[in-house]
């Protein structure tokens, strides 16, 4: 599908077109999600990570004293796998479950459709807006959320700045660089994002949503939990990816057609979380995390009794999700908070 503009865009806007133009966007029209779809996401893998999630935000709830009512907001729900089982795993808690609110933030109305099938038999409401929530403390959970966020990259070259473009008029689409004022862009945002860089990757539209949750964790308490690609070192580097059919492709290429993601900086994130007055309260990788739920006692538990292939399913699934060389390490998992909080469980 060709891009229907013929201009020189920005690369965040060029990515926001590619993934979610109405008509041509790859989130707009088809479910990329599972084995025949171009990748596979940590709730598609196992219920195991879903039902992990779900325990991490039953104890996150205790420790805020048991409310009488809790938010559970995700965003970017997909096809409602993780939705589904974090709800399912609830019923085990009743309690809990009775005083839960669940909500999904999702931008596609393709997969908002898709999830509203599969979540029928539940009650689950769909907001607008972040701020739609206005009373409660409030859960936020990203699974391969902020990954699917447009970004800017910016280049140091001889002391100047430049920003990433893309030229839509040329047959083959190309990049270019235009020179840019990047002390004009800090001073915006607030933070010195260019210090000890060559390189910058930054998503404005993740800037503009970690402000909005913050503001709702402050006056409400609650917080977030990321769980995504990326790396914990300051120094950024290029790490925009295009995939089609579980392989890498060019991002120029095949527009509306392949899924653009990029690895956080979670180095960035923090400066972002503390310009907000929230705190990391953890960082660590997938693998620490769902070991640290007790990912392993429960395959154990639910593969007793059930005929062998079964349990080397389970056990192959599990592998998937925790082993370092697949999603284990890449993978990273990060809590955020208000200050007056102190919870660490999995990390
Ligand atoms: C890579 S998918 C991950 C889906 C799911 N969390 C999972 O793990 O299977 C990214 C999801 O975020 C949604 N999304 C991306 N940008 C969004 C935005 N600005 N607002 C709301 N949803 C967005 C996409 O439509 C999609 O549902």
């Amino acid at each position: 599908m060709n891009i229907k503009i013929k201009k020189i865009i920005p690369l965040d806007k060029f990515i926001d077109k590619s993934l979610y133009n109405k008509d041509y966007g790859y989130y707009m029209k088809k479910n990329p999600f599972g084995e025949k779809g171009d990748f596979i996401t940590s709730p598609n893998i196992s219920v195991l990570f879903s039902e992990m999630v779900c325990i991490w935000i039953v104890s996150l709830w205790k420790k805020l004293n048991k409310p009488e009512k809790i938010n559970i907001v995700e965003l970017g729900a997909g096809n409602g796998e993780m939705m589904f089982n974090i709800i399912k795993t609830s019923k085990q808690f009743l309690f809990f479950k009775s005083v839960c609110n669940f909500f999904i933030y999702e931008k596609s109305p393709y997969l908002k459709k898709i999830q509203k099938e599969k979540l029928k038999n539940f009650k689950v409401n769909w907001l607008k807006k972040l701020n739609q929530i206005n009373n409660g403390p409030t859960v936020f959970i990203g699974n391969e959320f902020f990954d699917s966020l447009p970004i800017k990259q910016f280049i140091k070259k001889n002391n100047n700045w430049f920003e990433k473009y893309v030229d839509t008029y040329s047959k083959n689409k190309k990049f270019i660089e235009k020179k840019i004022n990047i002390k004009k862009i800090e001073k915006k945002i607030g933070i010195n994002i260019s210090k000890d860089q060559k390189f910058i990757e930054f998503s404005p539209l993740m800037f503009q949503l970690i402000k909005e949750i913050s503001n709702i964790i402050n006056k409400k308490n609650g917080g977030l939990l990321i769980i995504d690609y990326g790396y914990f070192n300051k120094k950024m580097f290029d790490t925009l990816q295009s995939v089609k059919k579980h392989k890498k492709t060019h991002i120029l290429n095949n527009v509306g057609n392949s899924d653009i993601t990029h690895l956080l900086n979670y180095k960035l994130i923090k400066e972002v979380v503390k310009k907000f007055k929230l705190k990391t309260n953890g960082l660590t990788t997938q693998r620490k995390f769902l070991i640290k739920l007790g990912i392993i006692q429960r395959a154990e538990i639910i593969s007793k009794n059930v005929p062998f292939s079964l349990k080397v399913d389970i056990y192959y699934r599990l592998k998937r999700l925790i082993d370092n060389k697949q999603m284990g390490d890449v993978f990273k998992v990060m809590f955020i908070s208000n200050k007056k909080i102190n919870f660490k469980l999995g990390f």
